[in-house]
């Protein structure tokens, strides 16, 4: 049951957040037009994907493209990852122009081709280096982007026989880390079997920085529960958000009054064509239509326990070939003809 004092403003080092329902960074999906629309929906924060210190460090424009405050996004941090901590260090400097609000450090990524260099879940089995690179990002955001607060997303470490996430995160923070998000899943398992929150609710204890969780969030009670259960102070929801900017609302609705309404079908429908426009404005449209075909099926998924939308398969099975905005037009105007 939702409790009015779960909904609550984080403060992160000197940055102040009204409350404490974040996105998740989640590479392919957590662009600028999607955080902007969950920014708009409520989110408290959000984070951009991963993206590569190498390449920032070397001026990559795609790369810079790709960590954009979106259209009406508020507050918002940009993931690095990487393995050198000058490397880390200059291309924290070029964030400069974006004026986050915070810089993160990915510890977590599983995907061999960042692993096999050393970075994301890698630095987990580096802990003396993970804390070179958070003081390296430190030292350039006191130089370069105002002190926003840095901060890190590890997993519960590389293995099941590696369990170090108490040791990471002392580290971090000893080097100057304002938060610690948590995926307690180890390298290992990916993403596949049950996150483990009992080490979201031991970080807890131990750290006097907050402490943000990640893992299983697909419902408002889900939410409602990590809250419950390990006394973190905020949540970031990562594939519960895909294709449903709603939860955000839906959790406020429910952590402050005790229950939550799912979006009606021509709702969802609405904010996928918003967030095909805006997708289409910053990579044009043909991209756009072919990127949002999963995601575009996302919003007609049929939310977590809650009753389904007839026809809502067939119809997706037509979504994967749009090619233009006005095929995505022509095939919904049909579904809904039909109803
Ligand atoms: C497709 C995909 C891409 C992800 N990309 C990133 C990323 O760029 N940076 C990061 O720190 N975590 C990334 N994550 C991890 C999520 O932020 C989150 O911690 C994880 O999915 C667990 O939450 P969930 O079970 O609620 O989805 C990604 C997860 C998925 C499924």
């Amino acid at each position: 049951m939702g409790s009015s004092s779960l909904y609550r403003p984080v403060k992160i080092a000197s940055l102040e957040l009204t409350g404490n329902l974040f996105l998740a960074p989640v590479s392919g999906y957590t662009n600028r037009a999607f955080r902007s629309i969950c920014s708009e929906f409520g989110a408290d924060f959000s984070f951009t994907e991963l993206a590569s210190a190498e390449a920032l460090s070397r001026g990559g424009k795609a790369t810079f493209d790709l960590i954009q405050r979106g259209e009406m996004e508020k507050k918002y941090a940009i993931q690095l990852f990487g393995h050198d901590p000058q490397t880390m260090y200059k291309a924290a400097l070029s964030l400069a122009p974006f004026r986050p609000e915070a810089v993160d450090i990915n510890a977590g990524c599983p995907v061999p081709k960042v692993v096999k260099t050393g970075a994301g879940s890698a630095l987990m089995k580096t802990p003396v280096l993970l804390g070179h690179i958070v003081e390296a990002v430190v030292k350039a955001s006191v130089e370069a982007l105002g002190n926003v607060p840095v901060t890190i997303k590890m997993r519960s470490g590389w293995d099941s026989s590696s369990i170090n996430y108490p040791e990471c995160s002392r580290i971090a923070a000893e080097a100057g880390a304002a938060m610690v998000s948590l995926h307690p899943r180890t390298r290992a398992q990916s993403y596949a079997g049950k996150s483990n929150w009992l080490h979201i609710a031991d970080l807890v204890s131990q750290l006097s920085i907050p402490v943000t969780g990640s893992g299983d969030l697909y419902t408002p009670e889900d939410a409602d529960r990590m809250l419950e259960e390990t006394g973190c102070a905020a949540l970031m929801f990562a594939r519960g958000a895909e294709g449903n900017p709603f939860i955000f609302p839906a959790t406020r609705s429910f952590l402050t009054s005790g229950s939550w309404e799912a979006p009606a079908f021509k709702e969802r429908i609405d904010i996928a064509f918003k967030h095909l426009d805006l997708l289409s404005k910053d990579i044009g449209e043909h991209a756009a239509c072919r990127e949002m075909r999963k995601q575009f099926c996302a919003y007609i998924k049929n939310p977590p326990g809650k009753t389904g939308i007839p026809g809502s398969a067939a119809l997706r099975n037509k979504l994967v070939q749009a090619q233009t905005k006005e095929d995505y037009r022509v095939i919904i105007d049909e579904f809904l003809d039909k109803k």
